[in-house]
């Protein structure tokens, strides 16, 4: 798919873990009726996947050609896996664990697994547009987005927010954990040779440790407006 020669607006938003992105970029996606692209999904998916069938997450290859087998669907907050191991099954729940957030964070080191998921997270990109959210939307897969936000807020925030997330849905919580986690999957992230988070130059940084979601999510649709009709 060549995105240079579409007319498709992309806003891509890219930050660390536990920033607001997903909430962020899935209402902005609702607001403007655009597709959403949960790119990090993408990854945990794998990650469940490679855990399935005993693929050790440092395996860069195999973890790559696990992926090239997976189809996957999404049908609003479900996530569909069909594998050649089994039919299709429901794995949101299971996507959503710490340790299969730290597996995800570990697979997505590795190139051939990105370039693998780059054509899958083209495809979203369709009219009349599209929300993308992750850790390098803005920088490798739409470098030519209109709009691109780098949402952050300080470690000790996001460490928080993940806390009360995991509280209100009962699981285990422990903040000090939790925040030594986050620490050790920001340096993951930043510093990996393959596809690293970074700010894209040509994006707007939003810190949000004190600004709402919906004042995040109106910020983004002004930008949005401005880029689009200047
Ligand atoms: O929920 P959280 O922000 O912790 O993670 P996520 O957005 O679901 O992504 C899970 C992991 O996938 C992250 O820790 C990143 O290492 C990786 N990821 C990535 O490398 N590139 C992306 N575009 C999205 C996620």
């Amino acid at each position: 798919m060549n995105l240079a020669n579409t007319n498709i607006p992309v806003i891509a938003i890219d930050g660390p873990s536990a920033s607001g992105k997903g909430t962020v970029a899935q209402l902005v996606a609702q607001k403007l009726g655009f597709h959403y692209l949960d790119s990090g999904a993408l990854y945990r998916i794998v990650a469940y996947a490679a855990q399935q069938k005993g693929i050790d997450w440092n395996d860069a290859n195999v973890i790559a050609e696990c992926a090239k087998r997976l189809t996957i669907a999404f049908a609003g907050e479900q996530v569909l896996l069909t594998t050649p191991d089994f039919a299709q099954k429901d794995i949101s729940n299971e996507i959503r664990t710490e340790t299969i957030g730290k597996g995800a964070s570990q697979v997505a080191v590795h190139a051939p697994l990105r370039a693998a998921l780059v054509e899958m997270q083209h495809a979203f990109c369709k009219p009349p547009g599209l929300v993308a959210d992750g850790r390098d939307m803005g920088t490798v897969i739409f470098p030519d987005a209109p709009l691109k936000v780098f949402l952050t807020a300080s470690t000790e925030v996001r460490a928080e927010r993940r806390y009360q997330q995991l509280r209100n849905k009962n699981q285990p919580a422990n903040y000090e954990s939790i925040l030594a986690d986050l620490q050790e999957r920001d340096a993951r992230d930043k510093n990996r040779a393959a596809a690293p988070l970074i700010m894209a130059k040509d994006a707007i940084l939003l810190e949000t440790d004190h600004l709402s979601i919906s004042d995040a999510v109106n910020t983004v649709l002004q930008n949005f407006q401005q880029k689009m009709y200047k």
